[in-house]
């Protein structure tokens, strides 16, 4: 192993940059050159190719985004492309690719692997929907910045006596919208695996009511529905006030908080080892307080399930 990619694809996480750094310079401590592939599966498809040293990862370790750029490549998606970005990695000397994003990124990993390329996939999205890890790089740094936009919007709420109902981002996942809602205390938490009950939601809203608590929040993930409709579905109920906030993208920016940040460090790190040891096909994660790798077919197979129990606990203090 002489030389390694990196890249970062899907959607960005805080976090990535300072996983960038970790590759980069764990790689440069073994003796590896390290490239940088811009753009994701893109850039490899494309040969977008860039040489760096230990000054390229300088001053990034609290950024958020990713300085390698990414993408949601369709054009990977086909076979000939897949077939055509092996044979860039070895016209380009690459002998190993780390891979630093979510579900579709590892899914990209995985057809590299089939085609020879030893490929070690770092689990970093925001919806932390990747089973076999404790986190993802990501999810902690995007579970504050809700509970801080919460808090935020619980101050307007008192003043006001009204009903607010805050989108989170998960698509497809409530990972994100129930941690969200735990840590702030809202008094419901919508999430697209499991069915949307606007009756209970205005049941919880009038039980505050009576207890003189003239204000409530609603967190609601983006994947469980339309946040404006459910806001005239609960004012035909009941006589409040509503407004929605849509978090947005706002909640995938930001510095990455310092949990993040080492866990970024130590997966990057790991990524890099296991490339030296001539392993492939892997996904690094957490288990327990330390770091294991497991093959990423398996890891694919296998669904991140929601935590009821922590479901449960949500509407029992959120009395
Ligand atoms: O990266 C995951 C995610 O942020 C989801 O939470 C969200 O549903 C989706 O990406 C948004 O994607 P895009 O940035 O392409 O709009």
């Amino acid at each position: 192993m002489k030389q390694i990619g990196v890249l970062t694809s899907g959607g960005d996480a805080p976090g990535m940059n300072a996983a960038i750094r970790a590759v980069l310079r764990r790689g440069i401590s073994l003796g590896l050159k390290v490239v940088g592939i811009r753009r994701g599966y893109d850039g490899l498809i494309d040969g977008d190719f860039l040489a760096m040293n230990v000054s390229s990862v300088g001053d990034i370790i609290h950024r958020g985004g990713t300085i390698l750029l990414t993408a949601r490549s369709q054009r990977f998606e086909r076979p000939e492309s897949q077939d055509l970005a092996a044979v860039r990695l070895d016209r380009a000397g690459i002998d190993g690719l780390v891979v630093i994003g979510g579900e579709g990124s590892l899914h990209g990993a995985l057809e590299l692997a089939r085609r020879g390329v030893p490929v070690i996939g770092v689990p970093a999205t925001i919806d932390n929907d990747i089973a076999f890890t404790g986190n993802c790089i990501g999810f902690d740094t995007a579970v504050n910045a809700g509970a801080e936009a919460v808090n935020r919007l619980r101050d307007t709420a008192a003043a006001y006596e009204r009903v607010f109902i805050v989108e989170t981002m998960g698509r497809h996942s409530g990972h994100l919208a129930l941690a969200v809602g735990v840590a702030s205390g809202a008094e419901s938490i919508l999430i697209p695996e499991l069915p949307v009950d606007t009756k209970e939601v205005c049941c919880r809203i009038a039980r505050r009511m009576e207890r003189g608590k003239s204000h409530s929040i609603i967190v609601m993930a983006e994947g469980a529905g339309n946040g404006f409709e459910l806001a005239k579905r609960i004012g035909s109920s009941l006589d409040v006030e509503l407004r929605v906030t849509v978090l947005g993208h706002v909640q995938r920016g930001g510095t990455p908080t310092a949990f993040d940040r080492l866990l970024a460090s130590q997966l990057g790190a790991r990524a890099v080892d296991l490339l030296q040891d001539r392993r492939g096909g892997l996904m690094v994660g957490t288990e327990g307080s330390g770091i294991n790798a497991w093959p990423i077919d398996e890891v694919l197979r296998a669904e991140r399930k929601i935590d009821l129990g922590l479901f449960e606990l949500a509407n029992v203090l959120a009395y």
